[in-house]
């Protein structure tokens, strides 16, 4: 049995990989640049573009479970080719599909549920990655955090638990037609991320909150766009209860509980110094 993985090379992706790998899984992994794939030995890689269905027969021959990504593109643009896609999945004798959402649902979703295939979709919350993202270089270049919101609350997951729910569900079944939304351990403020980052890290980092109009200039003056700006105003000031609501589904499904901020913070600490 193979399990091709898409976005492999991604965030969550490359995680889906290891976790299979360790789970004594053949997998085979999608990319659009196999040259710069980085992924571990042991892994087939394999050359296909998700917004170009016709490039992607070799990447779903012979393969029984597949865990997809539903955009394309470093914009991330909706995947348009979801009923093309799944159609290739049900010929190629795909049984088990893992969807990594987190918005709303699009053509891939739809062609899915219209699907015999046992599909299930997992939306995670924020991804403690994004600390990586969006706090690294400015933490080893001044040791402050800049930001609104710093009361706001977050549910956070480490990516390494979202694939730890993709490979069980690819791996042992029995989650078909269900729609999971994925959290870490607690919910904690912005304010505490920035010292259990600090602590791990081993050097104080500091937090100016910042006015929302302190925070538009301050990102405009980046060169962000509007749109981007006004999206990041809503997302941090009005974060949904779904995004800050610990629930216990990586458990659940894993066996295991899901990893702290703390834990993710010591892993990637080097990141910040
Ligand atoms: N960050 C968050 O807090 C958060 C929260 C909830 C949900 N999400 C969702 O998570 C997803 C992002 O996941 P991520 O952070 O793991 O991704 P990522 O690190 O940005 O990596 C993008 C991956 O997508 C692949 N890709 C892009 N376009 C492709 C195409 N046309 N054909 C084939 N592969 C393509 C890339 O592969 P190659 O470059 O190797 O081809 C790469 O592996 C988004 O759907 C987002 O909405 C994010």
């Amino acid at each position: 049995m193979t399990i091709l993985v898409t976005g492999a090379t991604g965030t969550v992706g490359r995680h889906v990989v290891d976790t299979l790998l360790q789970a004594g899984q053949r997998v085979r992994a999608l990319t659009r640049n196999p040259a710069a794939a980085g992924l571990p030995e042991g892994v087939e890689v394999v050359a296909g573009d998700l917004a170009d269905p016709a490039t992607l027969n070799a990447a779903f021959d012979g393969v029984t479970g597949v865990h997809l990504i539903n955009f394309s593109g470093d914009d991330y643009t909706p995947l348009q080719s979801g009923k093309e896609i799944v159609e290739l999945a049900v010929q190629s004798g795909v049984r088990r599909v893992t969807v990594l959402g987190g918005r709303a649902d699009g053509p891939l979703e739809q062609a899915l549920a219209a699907s015999d295939l046992e599909w299930t979709l997992l939306n995670p919350v924020e991804f403690m990655s994004n600390t990586l993202k969006w706090w690294a270089e400015t933490i080893r270049a001044e040791g402050v955090i800049r930001e609104p919101f710093g009361g706001r609350l977050s549910a956070m997951i480490h990516e390494a638990d979202i694939a730890a729910v993709a490979a069980t569900v690819l791996v042992e079944g029995g989650h078909g037609g269900k729609t999971y939304t994925l959290t870490g351990p607690e919910a904690m403020t912005t304010t505490e991320k920035v010292r259990i980052l600090g602590a791990a890290v081993g050097k104080e980092i500091g937090f100016v909150e910042l006015s929302e109009e302190q925070a538009r200039a301050k990102w405009r003056g980046e060169g962000m766009g509007d749109e981007l700006v006004e999206f990041l105003i809503d997302a941090l000031g009005n974060t949904p209860e779904l995004g800050y609501t610990v629930v216990s589904t990586v458990r659940e499904i894993t066996g295991r509980a899901p990893r702290t901020f703390a834990q993710w913070a010591a892993e990637n600490a080097d990141a910040f110094r």
